[in-house]
Parts: structure tokens; sequence; C-alpha cells
């Protein structure tokens, strides 16, 4: 695949030691080399309110954030578990980017979902509830392989590097999937030039 596609990696964790961070950085180093990743920091995004859309002046964050993300091709989540759900600082991304109404900077998008845990079940209720939004924001999630990344901390070294092949190879077979559904599903091929 010659084609470049610019990917947003978003990551659902300010944690420090982030395990969905970990992940997040060694499945981008597994990807092909047809994917340019960014991992679009989104903790200093203040609290979604519609006013201040209505209103016209949303606030500087929002507005770079969005500028962020409209141009990307395509989109990466990584996504601890809480309280089965998705963590509230990557759903209030999502929401940001979302409005102003008929101007989400998600349309048409594909993407991509990692969900990780440190219990056996692999942030499975996060990984799906984030799909459900999916529908609404009109963006193609990658079906399969699924991946929900279980008893994380097993995987992981005190560097957070992987120190599984299995779950490597995995990870490489994730990334590569996603490439060839962002191949399938982009809105518009994109060339090394716009590089
Ligand atoms: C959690 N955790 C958790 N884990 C899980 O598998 N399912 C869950 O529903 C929850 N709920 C939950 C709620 C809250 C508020 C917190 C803080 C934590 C545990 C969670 O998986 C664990 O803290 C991970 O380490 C979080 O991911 P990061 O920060 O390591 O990427």
């Amino acid at each position: 695949m010659s084609t470049q596609y610019h990917v947003a990696a978003l990551v659902g964790s300010l944690r420090k030691g982030s395990y969905t961070r970990m992940i997040a950085k060694e499945a981008i180093g597994l990807a092909p080399s047809a994917l340019a990743f960014e991992i679009v920091d989104i903790g200093d995004l203040p609290l979604y309110n519609q006013d201040l859309d209505d209103e016209k002046h949303p606030p500087a964050e929002w507005v770079a954030f969005r500028d962020r993300i409209r141009p990307m091709d395509a989109v990466l989540f990584a996504t601890p578990e809480y309280n089965r759900s998705v963590p509230g600082l990557l759903k209030n991304a999502i929401d940001v980017g979302s409005r102003p109404y008929g101007s989400s900077v998600w349309d048409k998008k594909p993407a991509a979902v990692i969900s990780v845990s440190p219990g056996a079940i692999g942030g499975f209720a996060a990984n799906h509830n984030l799909r459900q939004s999916m529908v609404f924001l009109n963006m193609p999630a990658m079906q399969a392989p699924e991946a929900y990344i279980g008893n994380v901390a097993k995987l992981l070294d005190s560097n957070g590097r992987l120190t599984s092949d299995t779950t490597r190879q995995f990870l490489r077979t994730i990334m590569e999937s996603f490439a060839s559904w962002i191949e399938r599903n982009a809105p518009t091929p994109r060339t090394p030039e716009r590089c």
C-alpha cells in the first residue's frame, strides 16, 4: 500500500502510567508505514457546553482540536473502561468534535477501537459504547478483527513495552486490517505529497 493516510489517535486516559497509552503506542509502532499517526491530546478540552457554540464563542481549545482532527483521514480510539462505559474524557472529546451541528469533524472518517483493561473482559463494554456513538457520528468502524486487550498488566514490562509475541502479532494484525479498512473507506485517497 503506497498511499499515505493521516490517522489521529485518541487515548481515553490521563493517567501517567496509562496501560491504554502504552498499548496505543505499541500498536502505532506496529502499523504499516502507509499510516502516519498523531496522538492528539484531549486532556485540556473544556467540558462541552452547547451554549458556547450557539453563542459563537467556543473555547480556543475546542477550535484547535476541531482544526486538528478535521484534515485527518481516520481515527484510532484507544480506551480504558470506566464503569462499563467510555471514560468521560474521551466522550467529551467526541462531543466537542461532533458540534456545531452539521460540522462534525468525525463525519465519514474510518475508525478502529482498541479497548484495554487490567481485567479479563478487556474493556468490552467501553469498546461497544464507543461503537454506538460511531453509528450516530457516521464513522465507519472496523468490525473485525476486534481488539479487547485484557489482563494488560501482564502484557507490558516496566518500560511499557510488550512482553508477549502473541499480543505483538495480534496488534500488528489489527493495524494491518485497519490500514486496509481505511483504504476502502476513507472519503478521499491521500498521497505522500500531501504530507
Ligand atoms: C475503572 N476500571 C475499570 N476496569 C474495567 O475493566 N471495567 C470497568 O468498568 C472499570 N471501571 C473503572 C472506573 C473508574 C472510575 C476507574 C478509575 C477505573 C479500572 C481500569 O481498567 C484501570 O484503572 C485501568 O488501568 C485504566 O486504564 P489506564 O489508565 O491504565 O489506561
